[in-house]
């Protein structure tokens, strides 16, 4: 690492990060608070008090980009408490655009892509000294952001990466470009960070990576991400999930370790993005709806009360009606908990971009609530057989909709509100594991009251 600068001696005492995008983003957002608090900066919740703003940013969707845009520009005038904000911006958007962030918009003093993360406080401590944008982004990974210094968002939960990078060339996706070529941590490397966080208190991991499936590949020349989920199975985390699983390289082995290792959840995050054979093809996903059902089958045969969820794209270019409906059936049949469900975007640079979009903007909407309203059914009814059990939660804190209520989630994930017993806050049982009995079953959760003892 570069050598650490004093960041308050250069009037840089506080710091507030905004974060966009997937949980790649959430763990690195956690390891620069514990960068800039190791060199003696402060958390704020508050604009107005911030120093220094950094935004991990994302760019898969339009969307996504367009909020940084937004946001930046609102900082501008907002006054900081001395006398001048560094403005950094990180993450997927910093990776691709590079220096032409700072021309696009005037008011940003630091840009740092995905793999250099770990440098930030030298861009900051140049930005403040210099008075010029510090811009540097790599092509590749100067280390693992893992090996920084982390402040955990949650005691009881952590995000553990396993890969970086993707290699899969979805032809819509621009990840591959900006987290750049896949690249496994080394096995002994994940299992000393397990036992350390076992050590710390963390009861629930989330093993993390663009297709955790192919996890070793590069190492140890085949996948062995079953290895992973046995070796984690070893130590004393409660409970091990991961994300996110490419249906191409679900292998036998690994739906068998997860019915064998108990601390694993009954739960997988399979993103199918398309039942069209024709569409899968084009968006090079590798597998086609018979083979993603037939890997659904082998799971159910092995983990019986699996919960599925998945992400689809509707108006990938030349989807027609049909390919479509052959969307919806493969959703009939697949039952899913939950389904994160996407208007196809165009993004610059990716083969996608150049095929020609046939569908008009009304049909793709017609396509994405036809395919919400679906969803919505089999999560509503997959949820009614909750009703009347009694169900485990690991208790995440109040509840957002009724914050004299606590929320937790199932070993399946699903979200379960609580009434907690007079006097009892519900921040106080963050953390640990309780009973609910569950007397209601909605489409996005579940609620009920708590099984003394
Ligand atoms: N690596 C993960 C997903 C990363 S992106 C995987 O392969 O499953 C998360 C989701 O965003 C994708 O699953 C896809 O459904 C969606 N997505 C990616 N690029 C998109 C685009 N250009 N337009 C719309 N949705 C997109
Ligand atoms: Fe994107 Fe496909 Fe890689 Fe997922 S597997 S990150 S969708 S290219
Ligand atoms: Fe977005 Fe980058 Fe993640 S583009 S989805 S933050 S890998």
């Amino acid at each position: 690492m570069t050598q650490l600068p004093d960041l308050p001696a250069l009037g840089l005492e506080t710091y507030l990060i905004r974060t966009f995008g997937c949980q790649m983003n959430k763990h690195d957002s956690e390891r620069i608070a514990g960068m800039l608090e190791s060199l003696g900066m402060l958390p704020t919740s508050e604009v107005e008090q911030a120093d220094v703003m950094v935004f991990m940013t994302c760019c898969v969707r339009e969307a996504a980009d367009e909020r940084l845009y937004g946001q930046v520009a609102s900082y501008k005038n907002v006054p900081s408490p001395h006398g001048r904000r560094i403005i950094a911006v990180g993450g997927c958007i910093g990776q691709r655009d590079g220096m032409g962030l700072t021309e696009r918009l005037g008011n940003i003093d630091v840009v740092f892509g995905t793999h250099n993360i770990a440098h930030l406080p030298s861009l900051l401590a140049q930005a403040a000294r210099d008075e010029v944008p510090a811009v540097e982004v790599l092509d590749e990974a100067d280390g693992f952001s893992t090996e920084l210094p982390g402040i955990r968002e949650h005691a009881w939960h952590a995000w553990v990466p396993i890969t970086y990078g993707c290699d899969n060339f979805c032809t819509y996706c621009i990840v591959p470009y900006v987290r750049g070529r896949e690249k496994s941590r080394p096995f002994e490397d994940i299992r000393s960070e397990l036992i350390t966080l076992a050590e710390q208190g963390v009861h629930e991991v989330t093993l993390l990576g663009q297709n955790v499936n192919s996890y070793g590949r590069d190492l140890y020349g085949k996948p062995r991400f079953a290895d992973v989920l046995r070796m984690a199975g070893e130590t004393p985390i409660e409970r091990i999930r991961f994300a996110t699983s490419h249906p191409k390289d679900l292998l036998d082995e690994t739906i068998q370790a997860m019915a064998e290792v108990p601390s694993v959840m009954p739960q997988l995050h399979l993103p199918v993005q398309s039942g069209s054979d024709v569409i899968l093809k084009r968006m090079n996903r590798n597998y086609t709806a018979a083979r993603y059902l037939d890997r659904v089958r082998r799971l159910r045969e092995y983990v019986p009360d699996i919960a599925l969820s998945t992400d689809i794209i509707v108006g990938f270019p030349g989807e027609t009606e049909q390919d479509f409906q052959d969307t919806l059936a493969l959703c009939r049949e697949a039952r899913y908990h939950q389904a994160f469900t996407f208007i196809y975007s165009k993004r610059g640079g990716t083969p996608a971009a150049r095929m020609p979009q046939n569908a008009t903007h009304e049909e793709i909407q017609s396509r994405l609530d036809r395919l919400v309203e679906l969803v919505q059914e089999s999560a509503w009814q997959l949820n009614q057989q909750e009703k009347g059990s009694v169900v485990e939660i690991l208790v995440e804190g109040a509840s957002r909709k009724d914050p004299t209520m606590l929320a937790g989630r199932t070993p399946k994930n699903q979200v379960v509100h609580a009434k907690v017993p007079e006097g009892c806050a519900p921040e106080s049982l963050a953390g640990t594991f309780r009973k609910v009995a569950v007397d209601t079953a909605r489409t996005w959760y579940l609620s009920g009251s708590l099984v003394e003892g």
